[in-house]
């Protein structure tokens, strides 16, 4: 091919370790590359705060973006959300999200990356674990292991934490596994209860500290740093 030829190829090869620019991608316009964004889909059920917070945090990132909510409650919070800022939404029903593989293949066509529960209430089936290995993501309101498993979610859990008379909660952000809340820890960050909190009024303190960190520690992991 001749030393021209080689060193073509090389740079080539360099730019799509360094840049991620995959052979499939549009060619460089005007001397910039393209680099191929990773795909996050959203899993919520509910109010879709966190949702939001994420979609808005990732909305002018040159490597990553929100492009797909997936939902399991008809008239959720988080629908309208998506409509908001023209992520699609794909909804799920139980039986197909438990048995087989059907909503992989429906993410396969938006390509994908990360999967992010946030506040997502169904257990994650085999199917997804297999196809997204440290590659999925959630966020729980507490200090887990403290406070977690199956029922504990929402307002569950800050009734338990006052009702057990602790001086701190917080929330922890993990992978996800075939156990509810026992994946590995990624990130945790505390708030004090205060003997005059009720549920709601620690919900508002839980809900602060999962919108100032949530989002970065998702942009952490995929970028390496965490
Ligand atoms: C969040 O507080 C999240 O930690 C929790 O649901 C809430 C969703 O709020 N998740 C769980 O309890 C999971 N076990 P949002 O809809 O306003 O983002």
């Amino acid at each position: 091919m001749g030393q021209f030829g080689f060193f073509r190829n090389y740079l080539r090869k360099m730019s799509q370790t360094i840049f991620g620019v995959s052979s499939k991608a549009p060619k460089p316009q005007n001397g910039s590359f393209s680099i191929k964004k990773r795909n996050l889909a959203i899993f919520a059920s509910g109010t879709g705060s966190n949702a939001q917070k994420i979609i808005e945090h990732f909305k002018d990132h040159p490597s990553i973006r929100v492009s797909l909510i997936v939902c399991n409650k008809p008239g959720a919070g988080v629908i309208q959300i998506a409509a908001d800022f023209d992520v699609p939404v794909l909804m799920i029903e139980k039986k197909d999200f438990e048995q087989g593989n059907m909503y992989v293949k429906e993410l396969s066509k938006y390509e994908i990356d990360y999967i992010i529960l946030a506040g997502f209430l169904w257990k994650m089936p085999e199917a997804f674990l297999n196809a997204f290995p440290r590659h999925m993501i959630n966020i729980h309101p507490s200090l887990l292991p403290k406070y977690g498993g199956k029922g504990m979610y929402g307002s569950r859990v800050h009734e338990a934490v006052i009702a057990a008379g602790e001086k701190e909660s917080g929330i922890t952000i993990h992978y996800v596994n075939g156990q509810y809340d026992e994946g590995e820890h990624l990130f945790q960050a505390t708030c004090v209860v205060d003997a005059s909190d009720t549920p709601d009024t620690l919900a508002t303190k839980v809900h602060a500290l999962e919108h100032l960190h949530f989002a970065r520690v998702i942009e952490d992991v995929i970028e390496g740093r965490l």
